[in-house]
């Protein structure tokens, strides 16, 4: 018998030996996979257009966590041929990187809504939630007409871009110290939203919920719904992030 397998029957025979060095191989491994994620800023590729939720959609979002759209509606396109058919482009890591919590969900009782933004007009959206059973008969899907009743109220919205701004969203001071104005701005036609646009690129400025006399919990839905998927030109994006990994980086 040779030395090594000698060797190798003194580490199997002896339970301690073998504990640790079973545990120096596992550490080593964890090490290699783990350090890097210290020194490098960002694991998910930057792309163009993608950028925070303006107050209003994510007052909308905080709504749709709030009721538990997520329970039926997953926001994650994979890249399998029938879900890209049916939903659009596949999900980028970088279009749910400012979304705290994400709403990539885990169940499709009705279908993924992460490019659903653009698809249906306001309306369609407002009889849809109001009583989705007169669009789509056979839909299970609960009704959400009161969220027309009910005034958005926010109690403080600057303090829930600041929390965000925490977490790393790059909300600046002037979207903070604006935020309770551009709430209302964004769901009121005749207000002046240049700087909401320069600040918010592609946000959509209009009464959503079809009464301009009101801001209502439907506006800020239907503005979050209407804004899904629709930030970043995904065709390029993701032609972009494959070079990118091409080359290593
Ligand atoms: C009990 C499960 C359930 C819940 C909860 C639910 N939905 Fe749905 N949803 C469905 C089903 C099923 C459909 C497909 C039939 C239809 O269009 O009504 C659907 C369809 C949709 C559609 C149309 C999507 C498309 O591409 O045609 C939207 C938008 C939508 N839901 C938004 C919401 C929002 C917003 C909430 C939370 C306020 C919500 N849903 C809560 C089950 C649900």
């Amino acid at each position: 018998m040779t030395s090594m397998t000698e060797r190798h029957k003194t580490l199997e025979k002896n339970i301690t030996l073998l504990g640790v060095c079973a545990f120096i191989a596992v550490a080593i491994g964890g090490i290699v996979e783990i350090a890097p994620l210290f020194w490098i800023d960002n694991t998910i590729e930057k792309v163009e257009g993608m950028r925070p939720y303006t107050p209003l959609e994510q007052a909308g979002r905080d709504i749709y966590v709030r009721e538990g759209c997520y329970v039926c509606h997953s926001q994650m396109i994979r890249p399998f041929r029938d879900e890209v058919e049916r939903y659009g482009h596949y999900s980028l890591a970088a279009e749910s990187m400012y979304d705290h919590p994400f709403q990539w969900g885990s169940k499709r009782t009705g279908p993924d809504l992460a490019r659903v933004g653009n698809r249906y007009s306001d309306s369609w959206h407002v009889q849809h939630l109001t009583d989705p059973q007169s669009v789509v008969p056979e839909s299970v899907m609960p009704q959400y007409g009161f969220l027309a009743k009910n005034d958005l109220f926010v109690p403080d919205i600057a303090a829930n871009l600041t929390a965000l701004r925490h977490v790393g969203v790059p909300y600046s001071d002037k979207d903070i110290e604006l935020a309770s104005s551009d709430l209302a701005a964004q769901a009121d036609p005749d207000a002046d939203a240049s700087d909401l646009l320069t600040r918010y690129p592609k946000a959509q400025i209009r009464d959503f919920d079809g009464d301009p006399s009101r801001l209502t919990e439907m506006d800020a839905l239907v503005a979050y719904l209407q804004m899904l998927g629709t930030l970043v030109d995904v065709d390029g994006a993701a032609a972009q992030e494959e070079l990118a990994s091409e080359h290593g980086r």
